[in-house]
């Protein structure tokens, strides 16, 4: 299972990369707004600086999103987010436009990251369309009582049936089970908050060991 991490932030990619587990990096326009300082002198050269910036710290794929609508404008903004990087993925959301879009991009050989993706037959078209990964966002879907992990059970089942090559990306992580629970799916790939991932080291009872074992240590005398 691939880990990328769900953030714009600069050092959140650094850390994570420092820990060792970091396959990838996934972003959006919410959470490249969160790293804007100045957001009246923001400009799409900034944001592209940015993508570029995240591309030298991370050393896999890089999802950049789309912030137009039309199929058009996605296929001439995915075309210049991709030509800022190899390892840039072009998030397009799964609207009847943005599944041109995709069609368009990856049949030009850009890599696609189908995003905003509630439902199996979502998954399908974003298949259909070429997309690199799909992600169906869990914890959205369990923010509306609905069993977001439910979905994800699904698009693997569907894709292991057609052998699509498409990747589950799970997305809108919000917790250290939504993890565990998409590994025992199968997903490929889970894209975790900074927050989450500190939170899978922790176990109290590693916590209350490592104690013990340090306390007890001191009988180990040097020489
Ligand atoms: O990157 C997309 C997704 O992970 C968003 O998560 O927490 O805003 O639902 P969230």
């Amino acid at each position: 299972m691939k880990f990328f991490i769900d953030t714009a932030d600069l050092e959140e990619i650094k850390a994570a990369k420092d820990l060792g587990v970091l396959d990838g990096v996934t972003t959006n326009p919410s959470l490249v707004a969160k790293i804007v300082q100045d957001p009246d002198n923001f400009t799409y050269k900034d944001f592209k600086d940015h993508i570029a910036r995240i591309c030298e710290i991370a050393d896999g794929p890089v999802s950049a999103e789309v912030t137009t609508l039309t199929a058009g404008e996605m296929i001439a903004q995915g075309e210049d987010l991709a030509s800022i990087d190899d390892n840039v993925v072009v998030k397009c959301p799964l609207t009847l436009e943005g599944l041109k879009a995709m069609r368009h991009l990856s049949g030009s050989g850009i890599r696609i990251n189908a995003t905003l993706v509630f439902s199996p037959a979502q998954a399908i078209l974003a298949a259909k369309a070429g997309a690199a990964y799909v992600s169906p966002f869990v914890g959205r879907l369990d923010d509306i009582s609905t069993e977001g992990m439910a979905l994800v059970e699904q698009i693997v089942g569907i894709y292991d049936n057609y052998r699509f090559p498409t990747e589950v990306l799970v997305a809108s992580i919000r917790h250290p089970q939504h993890v565990v629970e998409a590994a025992l799916i199968g997903a490929d790939v889970a894209t975790i908050p900074y927050k989450v991932i500190g939170q899978l080291v922790k176990h109290p009872l590693t916590d209350t060991g490592l104690k013990r074992f340090m306390d007890d240590a001191a009988v180990i005398r040097n020489g």
